[in-house]
């Protein structure tokens, strides 16, 4: 689809929801529906920086999902692990700087070094690719209050110059707000995905499952964002009677 003339999301979010339904319904495992949907993530992630969408995050694990079986939460950690090195490649071919959201407690030092490696080679790129694993909006939260309570008793900041801006720079990343945000799979809820930053946001919820969610339905969930009136508190007194 031609977005040339449509006013386009500057930060885009999904909440990858639904592969482990879209496989049991096939006959598959669940770590085939995982795997389907991380190259799902590859091609739509592509598709969505051709566009003039600046930023993109994508929830891939949460804190919470340390509550599933081992063996999933295994085959996820390797799923990412095994990823890593398409991933830099992926940025560089496409020039998206990725940066990763989330708590660092439980990823090896593997990861942890691959993912510094990423972030490091692809800064010099624009468009945004924030990908959150071992990610929760409460952790978020928690661990920037933190940071702040350390810069105040150090003397860095003082507790009067906290405002919003200011507070977002303490998050994982300094990060505009979501505009569009879109779970896949029927599910209505954040799941505890970018509390702070989708203060604001439209939602879109597509019965689709991710693995799915094509090009075809971003278009669908572009144009259907195109259509919301965003009054972030505000009323257009010209569309009023007074
Ligand atoms: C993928 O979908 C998202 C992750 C948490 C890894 P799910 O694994 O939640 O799939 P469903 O919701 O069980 O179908
Ligand atoms: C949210 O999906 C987390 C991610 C997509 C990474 P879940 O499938 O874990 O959420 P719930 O349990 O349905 O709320
Ligand atoms: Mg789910």
């Amino acid at each position: 689809m031609d977005y040339s003339k449509l006013k386009v999301p500057n930060h885009v979010a999904i909440i990858v929801d639904g592969n482990g339904r879209w496989a049991t319904e096939r006959g598959m495992t669940r770590s085939e529906g995982h795997k389907e949907g991380f190259l799902n993530i590859k091609k739509l992630s592509a598709y969505i920086f051709s566009k003039n969408i600046k930023y993109l995050s994508a929830y891939l694990f949460s804190t919470e999902n340390f509550k599933r079986s081992k063996q999933e939460v295994s085959f996820l950690m390797n799923l990412l692990v095994g990823q890593l090195k398409e991933i830099l490649e992926f940025c560089h071919e496409n020039k998206i700087k990725a940066i990763f959201s989330g708590r660092k407690e439980n990823l090896s030092a593997m990861v942890l070094k691959a993912m510094e490696k990423i972030e490091n080679e692809t800064k010099k790129y624009n468009k945004t690719f924030n990908i959150c694993f071992n990610y929760g909006g409460h952790a978020e939260i928690i661990d920037a209050t933190k940071k702040i309570v350390e810069e105040v008793k150090q003397g860095h900041l003082d507790i009067n110059d906290l405002d919003e801006n200011t507070f977002n720079k303490y998050l994982y990343h300094d990060l505009p707000p979501v505009d569009l945000m879109i779970r896949t799979s029927g599910e209505q809820r954040l799941s505890n995905f970018m509390l702070w930053q989708n203060s604001y946001a439209e939602f879109y919820f597509p019965k689709t499952y991710f693995p799915d969610f094509n090009e075809k339905e971003f278009d669908k969930a572009i144009l259907e964002y195109t259509k919301r009136d965003r009054r972030f508190g505000g009323i257009d007194y010209e569309k009023t009677n007074n």
